[in-house]
């Protein structure tokens, strides 16, 4: 590795951008850190010029903790900042490339994609949505998926995206939830070459709840379904003839932009509140900043369009920046392991945005794939989603980025709307591993329990001190969970991650993991609870325990223990039944890796199951003190059993 040592950084293992990168960054001013410290809501508020509104602000920030307010009474929308605003420089300029997993393509221009979001804007209309209307987009990684988000932002419809891997009951829970009466989804579409009947999965959700009167479908791929009649309506049907132009709705800065649904410490998974104004204050400069977009940049982040990552970082933080976008359908490794190497080089793709999960795939893959493509046109690559490993991470550096390009590895999450800890390409010296400083305005630290800031070196739980524009606004439909959750562990001002963490002595944050009932599976975020309560639901089952697992590739995997119902036989039929009982009510992402039939789970005298202890059992480590247990004989029989299941 050619980049020289950052004298001034005590640790080993610093790799400072290089003096090209620096030169041309965005972002290049070392007193950025400084001057936003000094006067954060000064610093919001002088980005805030670089989206267009329709009123500005009479007030930077109302903060009543928990509560925050951005730009308050300032008017804006976000289609309109995504859209329109580019369109008199930028309308030939492409916004999406989108390539299908069979090799189809298309792409859509800034004036093509305004277009087609005019029309189908005009289409929920039809249907009769409104603002403030709910809108469930059930769709895979196609572009009407980003036609539908854009559309309903026009109109003032917060969207709520459902990822489209889900099952039908996860999707049934989240129109629910969200009392959402329009759905979108489409016929379906290929995943490693198989068509997946999407729609069959969407009718059946919707079969388990009242309400939904609209569901609007796409006809992807020329799937024969049935279609209902007073509800069902082809997108294509439903935007013929339609305008192809929308007047933007004048949206208040506090209206709610969308919902999106995360996996918690209950068995319900709770739906995000993200505001319009905060939120495209906080995506634009981070897109900006964190990925250094330019004008002939191609920018790649191959998340799914159902996850925050890609409504943050696919589609609003990019297009707000009028940058061109790849939006690819499918799987890694279809026809070849090689096919994102390849998208790479037929786009010429500039920056590159991926998960650890995945990188690590790719590594055991082997660099023979990436040496079959020219990768020379990448500049930037980013990592999100759950740390990455030092020897990932240089793999990655290597063999990807062809040791030029900076990682910049981004920590956040779906209720902070952005990137929160990162490194800025063109100023941050890396350390492989460490997500590393708070991004300019905010203020990151670890605390212990009682809230002391721990002293470098040590774990703790990851908290935030300040308020940020694209914070959760509250949890939809559950205030007192939103309060609960995430400031009750320290008091209304300090926002609890659910992460541990810890700051070295050179103030670099390293990203811990979960310190709550969640698992990381591949990135993907799932409740232990969800899990167990999919397991109960099960007649066979009388009590079930799911842990995480760590594992080389995903990071964590599900582990599940389950107490048969009584008279209930065990047999290897029945558990992988159990196995397919949860991909069916969750979804395929939350398939136990492995399934054990326990006669009993480690409790406390007071019946409760001990998690430490689970945790020790399902990963093979040290159990530690045990006395406290009413059963402390069943921690061997289990350790036994995870072995042995571990072998097969
Ligand atoms: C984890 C994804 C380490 C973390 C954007 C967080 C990370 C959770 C990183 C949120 C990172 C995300 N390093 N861990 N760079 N990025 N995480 O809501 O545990 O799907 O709390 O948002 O992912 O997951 P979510």
């Amino acid at each position: 590795m050619t980049d020289t040592i950052e004298s001034s950084l005590k640790a080993e293992h610093v790799l400072r951008p290089s003096k090209e990168f620096a030169a041309q960054a965005n972002m290049n001013d070392p007193d950025i850190y400084q001057k936003a410290e000094d006067d954060p809501e000064g610093f919001w508020e002088g980005l805030a010029d670089n989206i267009d509104w329709y009123h500005k602000w009479d007030k930077v920030l109302e903060w009543e903790p928990p509560h925050s307010q951005w730009f308050v009474g300032a008017k804006v929308n976000a289609s309109y900042n995504c859209l329109d605003r580019h369109i008199r420089k930028n309308g030939d300029k492409v916004a999406i490339h989108w390539e299908g997993e069979m090799g189809n393509s298309e792409s859509y221009t800034y004036k093509q994609l305004l277009e087609s979001t005019c029309q189908f804007a005009n289409g929920l209309k039809e249907i009769g949505v409104k603002k403030g209307d709910v809108v469930t987009i059930y769709l895979p990684m196609i572009p009407e998926a980003v036609i539908a988000m854009l559309a309903c932002a026009r109109i003032g419809a917060p969207h709520n995206v459902v990822f489209a891997g889900f099952s039908s009951d996860a999707l049934a829970q989240r129109v629910g939830d969200a009392k959402s009466r329009y759905v979108i989804t489409c016929d379906g579409y290929y995943h490693r070459g198989k068509l997946l009947d999407q729609k069959e999965k969407a009718d059946k959700g919707l079969d388990k709840i009242e309400g939904v009167e609209k569901l609007v479908v796409v006809d992807h791929v020329a799937n024969i379904v049935p279609m209902k009649d007073d509800r069902d309506i082809w997108w294509h049907d439903l935007i013929r003839g339609a305008d192809t132009e929308c007047e933007p709705e004048v949206m208040d800065s506090e209206d709610i932009l969308f919902l999106m649904y995360t996996s918690g410490t209950t068995g319900k998974p709770k739906g995000v509140v993200h505001s319009t104004g905060g939120y495209l204050v906080g995506t634009y400069v981070t897109s900006n900043w964190i990925f250094d977009l330019k004008e002939n940049d191609i920018y790649w982040c191959t998340a799914d369009v159902g996850w925050i990552t890609g409504h943050s970082y696919i589609v609003y933080g990019p297009l707000l920046n009028g940058a061109t976008v790849v939006l690819y359908e499918g799987a890694p490794n279809y026809p070849d392991k090689d096919r994102f190497w390849d998208i790479i080089e037929m786009y010429g793709v500039t920056i590159f945005y991926t998960a650890p999960t995945a990188v690590r795939m790719f590594m055991k893959w082997g660099a023979k794939y990436p040496q079959m493509h020219d990768l020379s046109s990448l500049r930037l690559l980013g990592s999100v989603g759950e740390p990455i490993n030092p020897k990932a991470w240089s793999w990655y550096y290597e063999q990807i980025g062809g040791s030029r390009c900076p990682i910049v590895d981004t920590w956040w999450q779906t209720e902070t709307g952005m990137v929160m800890i990162t490194s800025l390409p063109g100023l941050t010296p890396m350390k492989p591993g460490s997500a590393t400083r708070p991004f300019p305005g905010i203020q990151a630290s670890v605390l212990d329990k009682q809230g002391n800031r721990v002293p470098p070196g040590r774990g703790g739980y990851l908290a935030i001190e300040n308020p940020w524009p694209s914070m959760i606004r509250t949890v939809y439909g559950d205030e007192q969970r939103f309060l609960d959750t995430y400031w009750s562990e320290w008091g209304t001002d300090i926002y609890l991650a659910g992460d541990g963490a810890r700051v070295d002595e050179d103030g670099y944050f390293w990203i811990l993991g979960r310190i709550d009932d969640v698992i990381k599976v591949a990135g993907h975020r799932l409740g232990t609870m969800e899990i167990e309560s999919s397991l109960v639901s099960h007649p066979a089952v009388a009590e079930a325990a799911v842990d995480g697992k760590a594992d080389e590739i995903k990071g964590e995997v599900i582990f599940a223990y389950v107490i048969l119902s009584a008279d209930v036989p065990e047999s290897e039929e029945l558990k992988q039944e159990l196995i397919a009982h949860v991909a069916e009510e969750i979804g395929h992402i939350a398939r136990p890796a492995g399934l054990i039939i326990a006669a009993d789970l480690p409790k406390t005298r007071s019946g409760k199951i001990m998690r430490r202890v689970l945790k020790a059992i399902t990963n093979g480590t040290d159990v530690g003190d045990v006395t406290t247990l009413q059963n402390p004989e069943i921690v061997e029989e289990l350790k036994r059993k995870v072995k042995e299941a571990s072998m097969h």
